[in-house]
């Protein structure tokens, strides 16, 4: 089976790309899919998580360090295609990075976690604007969604932004993720929140929730299908794309 592709992406630091790539991956990764996490931003974030398991209980995906590749990110992915059935590439925050358009080329679905505040919500424009160029010019397939990170319900300005973030343009994902220490520790011991048991159970329940609510997503994908077309032709006759 060809890998469904998941770019995590947002020019902002912070705002939970990691955390969301690896949980989501980790998820997948326990319910037996083969998962390879594309470690696409220089800090390393994604690659440390992992290496922080103990040998006895590794994180439940592979982690690819390939940051270096810039904007042929798309061309390194394409190599793992067959080998996974799930590729998530954790891009790196900045705005005038060339990988987070390298990746949304070949992706099936653009995952975009904002905290719903209105400063938060600003600087997801430029993501927006690399989705839309993207779709416009090699991938009009390619699917996203905002997703609520860190999420503080009981706050007015967390109620009032997400309901501002209904009218940003990219549809909102239905499960929402709240500001829980969970996700924290399972950084710290390189595994997913499923490993804390009853007193993660929250986050369980809400990223079980999420990672359902993307399978159902990317289902009916066929984004794979026309980006391997695109890359083979680049490959054959020289690169179509600079980006
Ligand atoms: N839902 C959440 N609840 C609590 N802390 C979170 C949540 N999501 C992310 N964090 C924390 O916020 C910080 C930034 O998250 P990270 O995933 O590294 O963001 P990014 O990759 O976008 O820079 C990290 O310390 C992470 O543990
Ligand atoms: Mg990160």
């Amino acid at each position: 089976m060809t890998a469904k592709i998941i770019a995590v992406a947002n020019q902002k630091g912070g705002t939970g790309k990691t955390t969301l790539a690896m949980t989501l991956s980790g998820t997948l990764g326990r319910r037996g899919h083969r998962v390879l996490v594309v470690d696409a931003d220089p800090q390393g974030s994604a690659t440390r998580w992992a290496a922080s398991a103990p040998d006895s209980t590794p994180f439940p995906a592979a982690v690819s360090g390939l940051s270096a590749a810039g904007a042929k990110v798309h061309r390194e992915v394409k190599k793992y295609v067959e080998d996974y059935d799930f590729i998530v590439i954790d891009c790196p925050p900045a705005a005038d990075s060339p990988v987070p358009m390298s990746a949304l080329m070949i992706a099936d679905l653009a995952l975009v976690p904002v905290i719903p505040s209105p400063p938060d919500l600003w600087a997801a424009v430029g993501i927006r604007q690399v989705i839309a160029n993207v779709r416009e010019s090699i991938n009009e397939n390619l699917d996203a969604r905002l997703v609520a990170n860190m999420c503080q319900t009981n706050t007015e300005v967390a109620r009032e932004a997400l309901e501002v973030m209904q009218d940003f343009g990219i549809p909102v994902a239905q499960t929402k993720l709240h500001h829980r220490t969970a996700y924290r520790q399972a950084a710290a011991f390189g595994g997913t929140v499923h490993a804390l048991g009853s007193k993660a159970a929250g986050a369980i329940v809400e990223i079980d929730e999420f990672t359902d609510e993307v399978l159902a997503l990317i289902a009916t994908s066929r984004v794979t299908a026309v980006a391997t077309t695109i890359l083979t032709e680049e490959t054959n006759h020289g690169p179509t794309v600079d980006a």
